[in-house]
């Protein structure tokens, strides 16, 4: 059903993500007069405010996360926002949520961001109180359950009152520009497609680096890990961009049905194909942070770093490992997919004594949007002493390239297309249940063969046996 809504109902409106994505998203898609002036937002979480209380919370938030020159539509933002306390535990305070939100002209947009134990008591309490018809659709904020049963459960409990059509789950990587650009970068040129296969690539790299340790996140994080909070979700999504076959339209059916296909095609990994880390106190760009232990206060088993080499069991990806790396408390913060290309067959140059070295592709996702191709060029000279070829970069800068657009976080993209309704960047069932039952099968493994993570120091790539992981197959991390 299409409709752009003229209602948003937030829950979670007091937790960090309202803080710091979403009424920033919000009140930047304001100013910018991207939202229907007639929109009215509504909050709603545990904490008894009433409509003013709420607003100076809002006020207070939008003034510490939005960036300086962009505070001046604060004031007329408030105005749409208006707050009903609700314990979505019991069924009791729907009816009293659904007079705040009212009769919307067009549609509700409602946007579900809590406890993975309210998403039920929430669903059944939406339905019950008319809050789930024909022109509501609804947003699902991660962790969508923690494992393939857990998740089949909520999606369940979440069909039970809205239809596929109208359930936008959330993978916030899918809102940013660069994961967007990578299906301009492969399917808006031609040079790359004939070669994209493994035929001509050698493998592929997905790293996603951050510096950060457990934030204020202590307990979901410790009972997630990092292959439930990075791999399941955003690694997968990328992986699945990188390696699907051309949709035949850039619509959500059709994009989402290709990469549904690969996420079928992952091969079970096998002993030896992961590894996984915890770090250590260690210091990162010169200061000193302490070990997640530490920081959690009390000793744990849960991975802080995982890297896999994965494979697609499919015609095109045959023979081409994937390796997957993700880790807290890394050196940088980096997302970045390496492209690695074959050696050319036959090399004229060879009887010269110069030596090529075989194209790479590098997708630069943040914080520097980049794309480089590396190519082999001619030193210049006269060359007494045999040809000298050396690796040049063919580098995109895509801000310079872009100068004047103004680039917007993910979540202003995605709460833009939840209220009118586009589902091509949210993830649909079949693919968050694919992605659910490769990550099942890695964790059922790691339980077999009582894998403990490896310590690593904070402010190191991971663990030495992440290194040796591709090392052994004649393969080096880009660093
Ligand atoms: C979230 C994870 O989904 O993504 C966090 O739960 C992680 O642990 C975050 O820090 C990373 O997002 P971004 O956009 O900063 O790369």
């Amino acid at each position: 059903m299409s409709f752009t809504a003229d209602r948003l109902l937030v829950f979670g409106a007091t937790g960090d993500l309202a803080q710091r994505m979403l009424l920033p998203s919000l009140c930047a898609l304001d100013a910018d007069e991207l939202i229907d002036p007639k929109l009215t937002i509504v909050g709603t979480a545990r904490s008894e405010y009433d409509d003013a209380r709420y607003r100076n919370f809002a006020r207070a938030a939008l003034e510490k996360y939005l960036p300086e020159g962009r505070k001046s539509g604060i004031a007329t933002f408030l105005n749409r926002l208006s707050y009903q306390p609700l314990d979505a535990s019991t069924a009791a305070g729907f009816d009293r949520l659904a007079r705040k939100v009212g009769e919307p002209e067009n549609g509700l947009a409602i946007f579900l961001s809590t406890a993975p134990s309210l998403f039920e008591p929430t669903i059944a309490g939406l339905a019950a109180s008319g809050l789930a018809g024909e022109h509501v659709r609804i947003g699902l904020e991660k962790p969508l359950g923690n494992d393939l049963a857990s998740s089949r459960k909520i999606n369940d409990a979440v069909a039970g009152a809205f239809p596929e059509q109208r359930i936008f789950r959330i993978d916030h990587y899918l809102g940013k520009e660069t994961v967007q650009n990578l299906l301009a970068l492969r399917f808006a040129n031609l040079m790359f497609e004939p070669l994209w296969n493994a035929a001509y690539i050698d493998h592929v790299q997905i790293t996603v680096a951050e510096t950060v340790g457990l934030e204020s996140r202590a307990d979901f994080y410790d009972g997630a890990g990092a292959l439930r909070d990075m791999v399941q979700n955003h690694m997968l999504q990328l992986l699945a961009l990188v390696a699907m076959e051309p949709p035949v339209h850039y619509d959500s059916t059709a994009i989402r049905d290709e990469k549904v296909k690969v996420l079928r095609a992952l091969r079970p990994i096998s002993a030896g194909e992961s590894v996984t880390g915890q770090y250590r106190a260690g210091a990162i760009g010169g200061k000193a942070v302490p070990g997640y232990d530490e920081e959690l206060g009390r000793d744990s088993a849960t991975e802080t770093f995982v890297a896999l080499k994965a494979h697609l069991d499919n015609w095109r990806w045959k023979g081409v490992p994937f390796y997957l790396r993700t880790g807290k408390r890394l050196p940088r913060r980096v997302t970045e997919i390496v492209v690695q290309f074959r050696c050319i067959p036959h090399s004229i140059f060879a009887g010269n004594g110069a030596r090529t070295k075989p194209n790479r592709l590098l997708i630069g996702i943040q914080p520097e949007e980049n794309v480089t191709l590396s190519l082999m060029a001619k030193v210049p000279g006269l060359d007494r002493d045999g040809i000298g070829l050396r690796e040049v970069p063919l580098d995109i800068a895509m801000p310079d390239a872009f100068t004047g657009t103004h680039r917007r976080i993910a979540y202003e993209r995605l709460l833009l297309d939840l209220i009118e309704g586009d589902q091509t960047l949210f993830v649909r069932r079949d693919e968050v249940e694919a992605q659910w039952e490769w990550i099942d099968a890695i964790r059922a493994g790691w339980d077999k063969d009582a894998l403990e993570p490896r310590p690593y120091t904070a402010g190191s790539w991971g663990p030495s046996a992440a290194i040796a992981l591709t090392e052994r197959d004649g393969v080096t991390w880009h660093e």
